[in-house]
């Protein structure tokens, strides 16, 4: 055979084989993440149900992203043998891909914010990843495609592949597996579930997922203020914002990402970086587990949209993430002494969520009172 058409078909097809096979076998591995049922006793009628992501090998719900990644990538031969993975993130994708690029004895470079939690800089470490550091979150794509570039190796391209890598009919996806953990519950098919958006990803996952079932639920984003995705969906010409960013690592953007599919989404919800982080504190209580920012702006989402539900006499359940664990942020967001050095106190924030578990009222209703 020319060297030509060995080359025809690709890297080295023996050497992809044996890669999918060694993540089948970690997939094989792995048991399905909990869905915890959060009592609401202030509204009657309506249940609250957290899926719990933490519970990933690498910590957090980009576990399934970097493993429909990498998949993706050895199905359309664009990795192989040596090949040097670069990925642009925040952080929480870099770590699951670090994992991947470790079974596979790939190299894995992550280009990120500097800001990136010095825990998540630790974790990528552990799994034999380097960290190449940027100066903003709008900095990580040119820099890593330049990388990759200058490197011979794949940038994987989380932004861009997320929303077409995961296979959003079924495979166990993350939607597939809540109807299916919902199945037994008095109310099994939610009224909302409320998530985040980096890639957009997981939203696009689970809007695709509804619609191809024929199910009734709505997905409600839950959205940084600094982010602007909110923004796109109420005026479709705004695709960037230029102020400072979010604190909550993992979730919102300056940009509109090619993964973030607005026309699936049915209602965004901003929530301010305080708000986000004392409604992570509440939840990291209120379950003994703890959780990370982009999990507070979940709850405090979901929060207005039961409270919403509970005024209008509505009942039916929701479902939201738990995306990460809040030992992610031991050193910032749960360290006070970092937030006062930004001027964040989270009193206020703390009571007006401990007042929508107590009587059902939106916790901005309890901040503004
Ligand atoms: C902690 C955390 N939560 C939520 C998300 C949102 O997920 P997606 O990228 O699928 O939109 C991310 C994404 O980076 C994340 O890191």
């Amino acid at each position: 055979m020319s060297e030509a058409e060995e080359h025809r078909g690709g890297p080295d097809r023996a050497w992809i084989a044996q890669a999918i096979e060694a993540i089948e076998a970690d997939v094989n591995r792995s048991a399905d993440t909990h869905l915890l049922r959060l009592p609401l006793p202030a509204c009657p009628g309506i249940s609250l149900y957290v899926k719990d992501e933490s519970t990933h090998p690498t910590g957090s719900l980009k576990h399934r992203l970097a493993r429909s990644l990498f998949l993706y990538a050895l199905c359309s031969g664009r990795i192989g043998p040596g090949t040097t993975i670069v990925e642009s993130s925040s952080g929480s994708t870099a770590v699951s891909e670090a994992y991947f690029a470790r079974m596979l004895g790939l190299p894995f470079v992550a280009v990120m914010p500097r800001t990136t939690s010095a825990e998540k800089v630790a974790q990528i470490a552990r799994y034999g990843g380097r960290c190449h550091f940027v100066d903003g979150p709008g900095a990580v794509y040119a820099e890593a495609e330049r990388l990759a570039a200058s490197l011979g190796g794949h940038y994987m391209d989380q932004f861009t592949y997320a929303e077409r890598a995961t296979d959003w009919r079924g495979n166990n996806n993350i939607a597939e597996s809540i109807f299916a953990q919902m199945a037994r519950e008095p109310q099994p098919v939610p009224a909302w579930i409320v998530v985040g958006a980096g890639t957009g990803g997981t939203s696009a996952t689970i809007g695709r997922f509804l619609r191809y079932r024929r199910l009734p639920t709505r997905l409600c984003l839950a959205d940084p203020s600094a982010s602007v995705f909110h923004r796109h969906l109420a005026d479709p010409s705004v695709c960037t914002t230029n102020g400072p960013s979010s604190l909550i690592e993992g979730i919102g953007r300056g940009r509109c990402e090619p993964s973030f599919l607005p026309e699936i989404i049915d209602r965004a919800e901003a929530v301010s970086d305080p708000a986000s982080l004392a409604a992570a504190r509440v939840l990291s209580d209120r379950l003994g587990r703890s959780c990370g920012g982009s999990t507070g702006t979940n709850l405090w989402a979901a929060a207005r949209v039961i409270a919403g539900m509970a005024a209008a006499g509505e009942t039916g359940s929701v479902v939201t993430l738990l995306c990460d664990s809040g030992e992610r942020y031991r050193s910032t967001h749960a360290d006070d002494a970092w937030l006062a050095g930004r001027g964040i106190v989270l009193d206020r924030e703390i009571a007006a969520v401990e007042a929508f578990f107590a009587h059902g009222t939106s916790p901005d209703a309890a901040q503004a009172g």
